[in-house]
């Protein structure tokens, strides 16, 4: 199984953007975008008008941390978005995610759906088959640099056995160590934010967290 490595973009120097992407894209496989609103989570990053300005080969992955997922979907396209997640806990009916996974997938995104590290797996046993991937958030989201939380390997390992092709991903507090525990554990998509952009030789640290 081929394991992705996911920077986000959210620890890089915002100063020196584009010159931060360029030290990775050789390297990784996707781009994170983390955008968070405020108030799914208690922090405000950014939205299309700025990330628009970022100009990279990898396939963008925004991962949407907002309270209304539905609003920004066909901006995030327009930008070029190639995958598409949102969280589990903002549309709570079934209903509502299929509206939103159709939404998405018309835009000729891949879709993904998220899981805080309290939420469990069987919250999204109505839509798991219709998504490409899950994202196990392994922090609590809103902010990069925090530790990563071990109990979310058991759900990582849940998700690997009932759904073999299902592409896993694990968010949070990945370094050289827990990115072992989530392979592991099943996870074949790690993002990772400050254990990439912390250090000069971002090469050698993908390559450490791919295994
Ligand atoms: C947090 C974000 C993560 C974060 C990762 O809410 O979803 O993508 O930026 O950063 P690290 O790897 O530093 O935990």
């Amino acid at each position: 199984m081929k394991i992705l490595i996911t920077p986000s973009i959210l620890a890089a120097d915002f100063g020196r953007l584009q010159e931060e992407v360029a030290s990775i894209e050789q390297h990784a496989d996707w781009l994170q975008l983390d955008v968070m609103d405020g108030h799914f989570v208690p922090n405000l990053s950014f939205g299309a008008p700025v990330a628009k300005w970022i100009k990279t080969l990898l396939p963008l992955d925004v991962h949407l941390m907002v309270t209304n997922p539905a609003d920004r979907i066909i901006e995030f396209a327009a930008i070029g978005a190639k995958h598409i997640t949102f969280h589990a806990e903002v549309v709570p009916t079934t209903e509502a995610r299929k509206a939103l996974i159709q939404a998405i997938r018309k835009t000729g995104a891949t879709v993904g759906i998220a899981l805080n590290p309290d939420t469990p797996v069987q919250a999204i046993d109505d839509v798991v088959a219709e998504v490409d991937m899950v994202l196990v958030m392994s922090v609590h989201p809103g902010f990069g640099g925090q530790t990563f939380i071990g109990s979310v390997l058991p759900k990582i390992t849940e998700l690997r056995i009932k759904h073999p092709r299902l592409m896993i991903q694990v968010d949070g507090g990945i370094d050289t160590v827990s990115a072992v525990k989530a392979r592991e554990a099943g996870a074949d998509n790690l993002v990772a934010g400050s254990s990439i952009f912390s250090v000069s030789d971002r090469a050698h640290i993908i390559s450490l967290l791919r295994g």
